[in-house]
C-alpha cells in the first residue's frame, strides 16, 4: 500500500479573513484520503536575525521547522504585496531555509497557489516565489498557476471556498501534486 504524504501548507497572510488561509483549508477538505494537509499559519515568527539564529532557534520558529520537517512537501498559499510575496510569508521561509542547504524546505516538493481580489493578483508574487524556490532546490510542481483572482466572488459569507470550477481545479492540482511527490521521492 502507497505510504500517506504529509504537505506543510504556509499562508502567507495573518488575516482572519484570509482567502489564502480560506483557499489552504479549502485544500485540506479536498484532499485525497492518503494527503494530509497541515495548515500552518505564520504568527508570532520572530524576524529572521543571524544573532538570534546563533544563539538557537526562538520556539515559535522551531515549532515551525518540526512540522516542515516532519512533511515530505509543502504547499505555499501566497496574497501578493506589492506585487510580491508577503514580508512574513518571506520571513518564515528564511527560517525554514537555514541551514542554507540543509533546512527544513529545501529539496521538498512545492505547490505554489494564491488568492486576490485583482484580476492578476498574486501572479508576480508566485513567480519571485518559484525564483525562492529555486534557491532552495524545491522541486516545483510543474503544472498550471492556481492563481484565484476576484476573490470575493468566489467565497461566501462565511469564508468558504464555494466557486465550483475553483473547487475542481484544486482538486485535480492536489492530484497532480500527489503524484509530483511520489515521483520525487522515488528519484
Ligand atoms: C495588497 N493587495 C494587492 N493585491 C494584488 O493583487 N497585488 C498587489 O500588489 C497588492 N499589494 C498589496 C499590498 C498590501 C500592503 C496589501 C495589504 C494588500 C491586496 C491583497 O491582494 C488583498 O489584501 C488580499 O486579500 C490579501 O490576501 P488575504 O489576506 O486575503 O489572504
Amino acid at each position: 500500500m502507497a505510504e500517506d504524504i504529509r504537505v506543510a501548507a504556509l499562508s502567507g497572510s495573518l488575516r482572519k479573513g484570509s482567502f489564502n488561509t480560506a483557499t489552504l483549508q479549502t485544500v485540506a477538505e479536498l484532499a485525497p484520503a492518503s494527503m494530509h494537509i497541515d495548515v500552518l499559519t505564520l504568527h508570532d515568527v520572530e524576524l529572521f536575525n543571524e544573532d538570534v539564529e546563533a544563539e538557537g532557534w526562538p520556539p515559535n520558529v522551531s515549532a515551525l521547522r518540526d512540522k516542515v520537517a516532519a512533511a515530505s512537501a509543502v504547499m505555499i498559499a501566497t496574497p501578493e504585496y506589492n506585487y510580491s510575496v508577503p514580508g512574513v510569508l518571506k520571513n518564515a521561509i528564511d527560517w525554514l531555509s537555514r541551514p542554507t542547504g540543509k533546512g527544513p524546505i529545501v529539496g521538498k516538493p512545492l505547490a505554489i497557489i494564491g488568492a486576490s481580489p485583482s484580476k492578476v493578483g498574486t501572479a508576480r508574487a508566485q513567480a519571485h516565489l518559484r525564483q525562492i524556490a529555486f534557491y532552495n532546490a524545491m522541486p516545483l510542481l510543474p503544472s498550471a498557476e492556481v492563481i484565484i483572482s476576484q476573490a470575493p466572488s468566489q467565497f461566501d459569507d462565511h469564508g468558504r471556498l464555494t466557486n465550483s470550477d475553483t473547487r475542481e481545479f484544486l482538486k485535480s492540482m492536489l492530484k497532480e501534486f500527489e503524484g509530483w511527490i511520489v515521483k520525487q521521492k522515488a528519484a
